[in-house]
């Protein structure tokens, strides 16, 4: 295969989601903030490998998509086609435009939002030795055949059975050779693309391993799971993120005295950023909300503005919710729950004309609350669902909020809470400040930046 080959992203999106019974097609459905459809579109836009999109619909959706692009976060999208009654003829309308014959083309279900770059590129690398190449996971029921009368006529082995799922990938010649023969039939019942190349026997199909959780979002109950995946996404941030780019950008930390804070304000100077760090040993307290107001006012006095906001203050206290003293829970609520209200609410104006950035800290506690923790890891909860919901209300005004969520970073919080630990064992401040610098220079909002020790994986921005 030539490396001139393009690669073209189809994206089926003409169904109208009968099994769903909501009162739009699925894809059209709102889930973390965003339209199915959108999420699903962002993974190909995303992918360096992704040539073009072509965007299959339903002419009655052609307004809403039309809006839809209008955000400008596709450019990828070249071709918006009309689809038709059945997948098949969806799939032949977006297989048809494609002018090359030695593309690849990937087809792929509208309404599988959660498929990886991971999946995306096993795919596009066994295009260069197949021909066709599907996605699929094991069977994990017993499936079993039955005949008219509801009579079961064969129990395969399930060594053998797998579950298909999109995208299904080709070279362009073969899946168009395979559409022209199954249009010339009348009776095809094949429900997706390497189906129809098989009924020809035009090649052979490899399989790549898909994901469980490249679901197809099909009845109600996959609205929840979607949902939860969802949130529970979270980003790795990219290493490829040039600090550099800090320079004479005006940084505000709250909670600069010591560990992340200071790691963060340390690392943002030595970028050449103008950094104005706060806390506790200025009377700056987050839990305050006239300080921080205060604080920010005087940066913006000095610095004529506000590019980037991190807040790291917080503090871990141990105990038993019935043991512990109400005046110490709500102190701890104050400073990590009330605080990144407080510094989000006086940030926003600031960050507002320069379209600039804010990032809160979480923990890995956010997803499930730790016993003896209760205070704390639900203020970390909350941090999450607060910048979920703060991201859209920014979004409009091009301001960016995300929330970071370090592991066990060894920081004089952690050894003050949980004693000397085998530094092996934990991140370093310098690790997350990174990360933190990073996330605020990216273009992302509403997410959950992890941050992990041996963070060597190739950094795929995991949706
Ligand atoms: N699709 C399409 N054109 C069709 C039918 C389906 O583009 N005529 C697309 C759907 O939009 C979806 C994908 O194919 O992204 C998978 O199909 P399915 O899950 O069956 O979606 P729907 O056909 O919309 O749902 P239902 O079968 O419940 O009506
Ligand atoms: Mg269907």
């Amino acid at each position: 295969m030539s490396a001139m080959a393009k690669t073209y992203a189809i994206i089926l999106a003409a169904g109208k989601g009968e099994r769903m019974q909501a009162n739009v097609p699925k894809q059209f459905l709102k889930l973390a903030g965003r339209k199915v459809l959108e999420h699903t579109l962002c993974v190909f836009q995303k992918h360096a490998r992704i040539d073009e999109i072509f965007l299959v619909i339903n002419e009655e959706s052609r307004l809403l998509v039309e809006e839809m692009l209008l955000s400008g976060d596709f450019p990828k999208v070249t071709k918006i086609l009309g689809g038709g009654a059945t997948r098949r003829e969806s799939s032949l309308a977006g297989v048809r435009a494609v002018p090359e014959d030695n593309a690849y083309v990937l087809l792929h279900d509208s309404v599988r939002p959660f498929v990886s770059s991971r999946i995306i590129d096993d795919m596009l690398e066994a295009l260069a030795t197949f021909q066709a190449v599907d996605v699929a996971i094991p069977a994990t029921d017993t499936i079993i055949e039955v005949d008219d009368r509801n009579r079961i006529t064969n129990v395969p082995p399930r060594r053998y059975l797998r579950r298909g799922q999109t995208p299904q990938g080709f070279r362009a010649d073969i899946i168009k050779r395979a559409h022209q023969l199954a249009a010339k039939e009348t009776d095809v019942i094949a429900t997706d693309d390497c189906g129809l190349v098989l009924r020809y026997g035009l090649c052979d199909i490899h399989v790549v391993p898909g994901e469980e959780k490249n679901i197809k979002i099909t009845h109600s109950e996959d609205l929840f799971l979607a949902d939860k995946l969802f949130q529970l996404n979270t980003v790795s941030m990219d290493p490829q993120i040039d600090l550099n780019r800090l320079l004479d950008r005006v940084v505000v930390i709250f909670g600069a005295s010591q560990g992340i804070g200071a790691a963060t304000a340390y690392m943002a100077r030595a970028h050449g950023a103008r950094v104005h760090g706060f806390s506790r040993t200025d009377n700056v307290d987050v839990a305050d909300t006239e300080a921080v107001e205060r604080a920010l006012d005087k940066v913006v006095d000095q610095e004529g503005q506000v590019n980037h906001v991190v807040n790291t203050a917080a503090v871990l206290r141990h105990g038993r919710l019935l043991d512990r003293d109400m005046d110490d829970v709500r102190r701890e609520i104050d400073i990590n729950y009330l605080g990144s209200i407080h510094v989000a609410r006086s940030a926003f104006k600031h960050l507002i004309p320069t379209k600039g950035s804010l990032a809160l800290f979480t923990s890995s506690a956010f997803t499930r609350g730790r016993p003896l923790y209760s205070v704390y890891s639900s203020t970390k909860a909350a941090v999450v669902n607060l910048v979920q919901a703060l991201a859209e209300e920014s979004a409009p005004k091009h301001v960016r909020i995300n929330a970071i969520n370090p592991e066990r970073t060894a920081t004089p919080m952690r050894t003050r809470a949980f004693g000397q630990e085998d530094p092996n064992l934990l991140l370093t401040a310098d690790a997350v400040a990174a990360a933190t610098l990073r996330t605020l220079l990216s273009p992302f909002s509403g997410t959950v930046v992890d941050v992990r020790r041996n963070q060597d994986m190739p950094q795929e921005w995991i949706r």
